[in-house]
Parts: structure tokens; sequence; C-alpha cells
């Protein structure tokens, strides 16, 4: 891995794409295992290099961005909140020259679709970063670490980075392996927004890693490798909830996965509900404006399943449909599984 610097006067344009996790949320930060698919809504930066400072203006903000480069940790505050991020890839890509640009997207901020992701990854490319799906990915959570504090895992950015055109992506986060699954052809996948902000994403999502990593100490072997019986040496009940749900749902990613690569949609709907029952009750993500929204998704013909998708607390919700029912909806848009980031 490395950065390549690029002329300065040189112009670049990188593109990543966004995500939706079909199945697997809140099991990456402990070795588990995802089934997320890179989506054709992403973020695209151009930059033109040069200077000692990183300047970009989004399309969806009037206020600029302007970072230096050279800082091995980004200053403890910066403006706009998005200048955070910029600043975190900054931090860790460390650019021989800086550049000045823009940002445009088609992913709603916020919404549970990895725009922060999305834009880690196209502003590390257009900086220069070289290196492997996993290192470019790495080095952007990194970033994300750095810069917003939020303990995220690796899903969002390896999604990011690994995406193929046509598939889910089945990835181990204990050996960090990446393996496409083909989704079937009779099938669509529709992401419908809840409307509601996710105001206790990084507060709630810390809490609940630091709750698995209690219950992990009490047990004998990784979360990964343990059954659900042998939570009985957890005491606390709550601890024991929020193991079992990351249990039970790395086993439902591993069905679903092989549901998908055999055709059975019925299947993998119903992998996807129960994902949602379990984020609900054993995780406690979900909200009553996401329940309500997948209860009305399965109410409608033709929807497989449904379930919330990425961290909870609101955000969206992903079903998986027989062809057209997205056309019919009233919110939400149908996603197509689109190929990783890139310069183009
Ligand atoms: C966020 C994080 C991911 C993952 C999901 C929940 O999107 O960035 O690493 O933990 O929440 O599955």
């Amino acid at each position: 891995m490395g950065s390549s610097g690029g002329r300065v006067g040189e112009r670049v344009r990188a593109h990543a794409p966004g995500r939706v996790n079909l199945i697997g949320d809140h099991t990456d930060y402990s070795g588990g295992l995802v089934l997320p698919m890179a989506i054709d809504r992403g973020t695209t930066v151009d930059l033109e290099r040069g200077g000692e400072r990183v300047r970009l203006t989004s399309s969806a903000d009037p206020s600029p961005v302007d970072v230096a480069i050279g800082a091995a940790t980004p200053p403890a505050t910066v403006e706009p909140h998005w200048g955070r991020y910029v600043a975190g890839v900054v931090a860790v890509v460390d650019p021989p020259v800086g550049g000045s640009g823009t940002v445009s997207s088609d992913l709603p901020i916020g919404a549970g679709l990895s725009s922060s992701a999305a834009l880690e990854v196209a502003l590390a490319l257009a900086l220069g970063l070289t290196g492997s799906s996993l290192e470019v990915a790495q080095a952007c959570q990194r970033a994300e670490h750095l810069a917003v504090g939020v303990p995220c895992g690796i899903m969002d950015q390896l999604a990011a980075t690994s995406g193929r055109s046509g598939h889910a992506l089945l990835i181990d986060c204990t050996t960090l392996t990446v393996t496409p699954v083909p989704l079937p052809e009779p099938a669509e996948v529709i992401v419908v927004p809840s409307g509601e902000v996710r105001a206790l994403a990084t507060s709630a999502y810390a809490e609940r890693r630091a709750q698995l990593e209690e219950a992990a100490a009490q047990l004998p072997r990784p979360l990964r490798d343990v059954s659900v019986d042998e939570l009985e040496a957890v005491k606390d009940a709550l601890l024991r909830r929020r193991a079992r749900h990351v249990i039970t749902e790395n086993a439902r990613v591993a069905a679903c996965a092989a549901a998908l690569g055999a055709g059975d949609l019925a299947t993998a709907g119903r992998l996807m509900v129960e994902s949602h029952t379990s984020l609900a009750a054993d995780f406690e993500v979900s909200t009553p404006a996401l329940d309500r929204l997948v209860d009305d998704l399965l109410a409608v013909p033709g929807v497989y399943g449904a379930r919330l998708t990425g961290a909870g607390f609101g955000g969206c919700v992903v079903a998986l449909t027989r062809p057209g029912v997205g056309r019919r909806q009233a919110r939400g848009w149908i996603v197509r599984a689109a190929p990783g980031a890139s310069l183009v």
C-alpha cells in the first residue's frame, strides 16, 4: 500500500459506491459474517492535485472543507461535519501534495447506506492511495475511527472497495475474505428510508460493541465459534441476548448466502425477517418506525423478506422482492449490485 502522489496540476476523478447490507448486522466487529452489496449510487470526488491543503466543495453543503496535509492526526474540530472524514482520510493517506475539487453524491447522507465510507474511499483513491481492496478498506476504516471516533467494523469500506456487479459479497470478518454470491435474476433489492435521523447511532453503537466485548470475555472461545448453548457462561441476561443475536445472525448470514446461491429466494427472505426480529429483540437497535416499515413491506405481495439495514436506530429498511415490486412503491429505490470503487 502507498500513496502515488501524482503530478501537480493532474486532474483525477474517483468514484466509490454506497452499500446496502442484505443480512448480517452488528457482526463485523466481532469477526463474524456479513452479506452486503455495493450499490449503483455513490460518491464521486474530482480533484486537481497541487498545494499543501485539500480543499473540497460539496453539492450537498454550501460550506467548503479546507484541511492541511502533513498532520498525523486530524485536527480536533473540523467544520462542516463531513470535513472530519476528509481530515481522517488526509491523515491516513498522508499524500505528498494536496488538491482542490468537488464532491458529488447521490447517496442520502446518514441513512445507513454508507455515505461516509463512500466519501472516504473515493477521496483516498483521488489522493493517490494504492493497494489491494482490503488495504484501501482498512486505511479508510482507520480514517473513520480517527475522524469521528466511531469504532466501526470493516464491512462498509470493504463493500465499497470490493463490489461486484450482479453479486452480493459474503465477507468473513475473521479471515477478511470476500466471496461474491450471485444474486438470482428474478429478484430485486429495494431500499426504503424510514426518514428517522440516526441520533443515537454513535453512542449506542459504541455501547453495543462494548457489551459484546464484555460477553466475549466470559466465553472460552471467540463469539464466532461458540454455540447458543454455551452462552450460559455469560451471567448477565442483557449481555447474553446481545451475544445471542451475533451467534444466530452469523448462522443466518451463511444460510442466506447459500439460499441466494441456490436461487431459493423464499428462504433468503425468511432469514432476513428473522434477522430483523433478532436485531429488534436481542440487539435492540430497531425503532417503531423501522418495525412498521418492515411490517408494511411484508404485507406487499412479492416481498420475500425485509429488515433494517446497517447500524439501526433509524436509517433504511432493505427488502428482497420479485421484479416490479419496487416500481409500485411510493417511497424508496430499487438498487442494483455495482462494482467497487475505482479511478474513472
Ligand atoms: C455500521 C458500521 C459497520 C457495521 C454496521 C452494523 O454501518 O460502520 O461496520 O458494524 O454498522 O452492521
